[in-house]
Order: structure tokens, then sequence, then C-alpha cells
């Protein structure tokens, strides 16, 4: 069942054809590409125009030492956790709860891994940790003192990469995950606890073949979301 969409033509074959990838091939991606990609997403809208997106493009050595010092705090199991932010409010109540267990399920399910199989669930969690073997690794992240109009600008921000990354044939996979290394992310970047880290987004080539590139994941229907006035 692999699919390989190849580049888009257009943006509703972008939006259609984007996908989270969490398996990559090993062929790099040129860094001239990416370069005339994010230039392009500068183009992204912001409230005021604040722009509030700031970035850090890991790849080659960089990354692989970030990977490795993640690998060292995930070793020492809770208490190697720094989170940023919490990611999902607590509770989350249905309908939002049911649609985030809906794609985690779909998603162990291609992996051939069983609901009871806590073990294998998180070896495939850990995986975010490795970037999924993407050869990219870029961090958006911006100023504390930002709030949740700015963030919202960072996902529009992301959402515009995502698409031209599949307009270049490429593909990609956003990672809230990596926010809970985020002190270790920050110190490898160089950065001061003056800034925040929102989201990773692993970049690279599709493995089309990769069952967990392959799995269907639905969306609420139109009117479960949308309502109309006149
Ligand atoms: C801001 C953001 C952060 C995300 N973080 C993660 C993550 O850490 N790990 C992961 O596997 N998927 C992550 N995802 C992917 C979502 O699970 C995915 O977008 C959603 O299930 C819909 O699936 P699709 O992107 O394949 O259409 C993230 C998505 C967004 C927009």
């Amino acid at each position: 069942m692999s699919h390989n969409p190849g580049p888009s033509t257009s943006v509703s074959e972008a939006i259609a054809t984007r996908r989270s990838i969490r398996a990559y091939t090993d062929r790099p991606v040129d860094p001239a590409l990416l370069r005339a990609i994010l230039e392009k997403a500068q183009r992204s809208p912001s409230g005021g125009n604040v722009q509030p997106w700031m970035v850090s493009v890991v790849t080659g050595a960089s990354l692989a030492a970030l990977i490795a010092k993640v690998g060292e705090r995930q070793a020492m199991g809770i208490m190697g956790l720094q989170p940023e932010y919490q990611i999902y409010p607590e509770p989350l109540a249905d309908p939002w709860m049911a649609r985030r267990y809906g794609v985690a399920h779909a998603m162990y399910a291609a992996l051939g891994i069983a609901r009871e199989d806590r073990d294998a669930r998180a070896k495939a969690m850990a995986a975010n940790f490795t970037g999924f073997g993407a050869p990219v690794v870029l961090f958006v992240h911006c100023p504390k003192f930002m709030g949740p109009p700015q963030w919202a600008d960072m996902g529009i921000w992301l959402q515009s990469v995502m698409l031209l990354l599949r307009e270049a044939g490429l593909d990609s996979c956003p990672q809230e995950a990596w926010s809970v290394y985020g002190k270790t992310v920050r110190d490898h970047l160089g950065l001061d606890d003056e800034q925040i880290i929102y989201s990773g987004l692993a970049i690279g080539w599709r493995d089309t073949d990769a069952p967990v590139n392959n799995f269907p994941v639905d969306r609420a229907p139109l009117n479960e979301v949308v309502s109309w006035h006149e």
C-alpha cells in the first residue's frame, strides 16, 4: 500500500499529500533547497507582522550530538524530563481525546503494535528523538514572553514550510515531543532560558514503503467544526 505522491503542483495537492512522515530514506536534503524554502516561508502572515518565529536548523554532526544528548536524558526516565510547556490540557475531554487516541491507535496498528504492549509503544514514541531518521530537524522557538497569538503565528509558519516542502517533493513531521527535553535542546542550540522551544520539524525524503507512513489519518466531518451564520 505504498504511496509516493511526488512534488505537489498546487496548494490543494500539497495539503492533500502532506502527512506526518515518521520514516525517511538516507537521501540528504540540499541545503540550498531548504534555504530557498525558508526564504519563501518568510512571507507567512503574523499578527501585527511581528514574525515571532525563530528557527534553528540542525543537521549532520550537530543533529547526531543532539540525539545523543537527548538519549542520555531519556535514559534517566522521568527524572530526565524538562518540559517547556504542557502539550495537552489535562484532562482532555472528547471529542478531542477520542481524536488523539484515534490517530495513536491507527499508527500502532500500522506498526503491528498491540494496544497493551507498552514497551513497543514507548519505543515507537522514542523514535521522535531521532527525528524519525530524517537528515534535518529544525526547531521553531520564540521569546518566552510571547503569548498564544504569537504561538499561533509559529503554527502558521510551520504549515507554510510543510506545504513548501511538499512542493519540492520533500516531507516532514512536526514534533512538539522535543519540547519535553527543552533545556537540552536549548543548550545544544546555544539559546538562553528566555527562549522557549515550541516544536521540532523533521525534514527529509519520504520512505514510501514504511507502514508508519501509510495508515489512514481521518479528520472530523465539517459539520463538527464549522457553523454557518446568515
Ligand atoms: C505542532 C504539532 C506538533 C506535533 N508533534 C508531534 C510529535 O511530537 N510527534 C509525532 O509523532 N507527531 C506530531 N505531530 C503530528 C500529529 O500527530 C499529526 O499532525 C496529526 O495526527 C494529523 O496527522 P497527519 O499530520 O499525518 O495528517 C504534531 C503535529 C503538530 C501540528
